[in-house]
C-alpha cells in the first residue's frame, strides 16, 4: 500500500516538474532563449495589466459606470504590479529579441521599484475611492492610475504611442 502511494507521489512529482521545466536537461536554454522567455513573461503581465485597465479607461471615456468592476480591476492591478520589479530584474540587454524595454531599465532598478510602487499606490487609492461608489470621485482618480503606467513607459519603454 505504502509502496503504491510512493509510486503515485513520484509519478505526480514527475508530472509537475514536466509542467514547470519544459526544457529537458540535454537542451538547456541558450542565454538568448532565456532572455526571450523573460521578455515574453514580462510582456504577459503587462498584457494582464492592460486587460484590467481597459474597462476602467472605458468608464473614464463615457462607458456606463460600474463601481464594483472598477474596484475589482484596480485591486487586480495592485496585486499584479508588485511583480514588475522582479520581471524587469533579468537583464535582457544586447539580445536579439522582441522587446520594447529600454536598456536604461538595468541601470535604474531602484527607480523601477519606485514606479511599480507608485502604480500599486495609485491602484489601491483608485479602488478605495471606487468602493465608496462615487462616480465623479472615482473617475477623478483615474488620471493618477493611468498616469502611473504612462510615467514608467515614458522613461523605460520604446516610445510608440
Ligand atoms: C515600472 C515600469 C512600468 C509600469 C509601472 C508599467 N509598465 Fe507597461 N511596460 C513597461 C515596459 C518596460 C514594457 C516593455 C516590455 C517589453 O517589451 O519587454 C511595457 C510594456 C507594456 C505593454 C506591451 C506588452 C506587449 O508586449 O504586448 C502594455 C500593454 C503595458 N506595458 C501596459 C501597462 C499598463 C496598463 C500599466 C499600468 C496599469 C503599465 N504597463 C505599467 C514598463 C512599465
Amino acid at each position: 500500500m505504502i509502496k503504491k502511494v510512493l509510486v503515485l507521489v513520484s509519478a505526480i512529482a514527475m508530472l509537475v516538474s514536466g509542467l514547470v521545466f519544459t526544457a529537458s536537461a540535454q537542451d538547456s536554454p541558450t542565454p538568448e532563449q532565456r532572455a526571450a522567455a523573460a521578455a515574453d513573461t514580462r510582456q504577459s503581465v503587462f498584457k494582464l495589466l492592460r486587460f484590467n485597465l481597459i474597462p476602467i479607461a472605458g468608464m473614464a471615456q463615457g462607458a456606463p459606470f460600474n463601481a464594483e468592476l472598477a474596484e475589482r480591476n484596480a485591486r487586480r492591478i495592485a496585486s499584479l504590479a508588485p511583480m514588475i520589479p522582479d520581471l524587469l530584474a533579468e537583464d535582457t540587454r544586447g539580445f536579439d529579441i522582441e522587446t520594447e524595454a529600454l536598456d536604461l531599465i538595468w541601470d535604474n532598478q531602484g527607480d523601477i521599484a519606485d514606479k511599480a510602487q507608485a502604480l500599486i499606490d495609485a491602484a489601491n487609492a483608485f479602488a478605495d475611492t471606487a468602493s465608496d461608489g462615487d462616480m465623479g470621485a472615482t473617475l477623478g482618480a483615474f488620471r493618477s492610475l493611468g498616469g502611473a503606467c504612462a510615467n514608467c513607459h515614458d522613461t523605460y519603454r520604446v516610445d510608440n504611442d
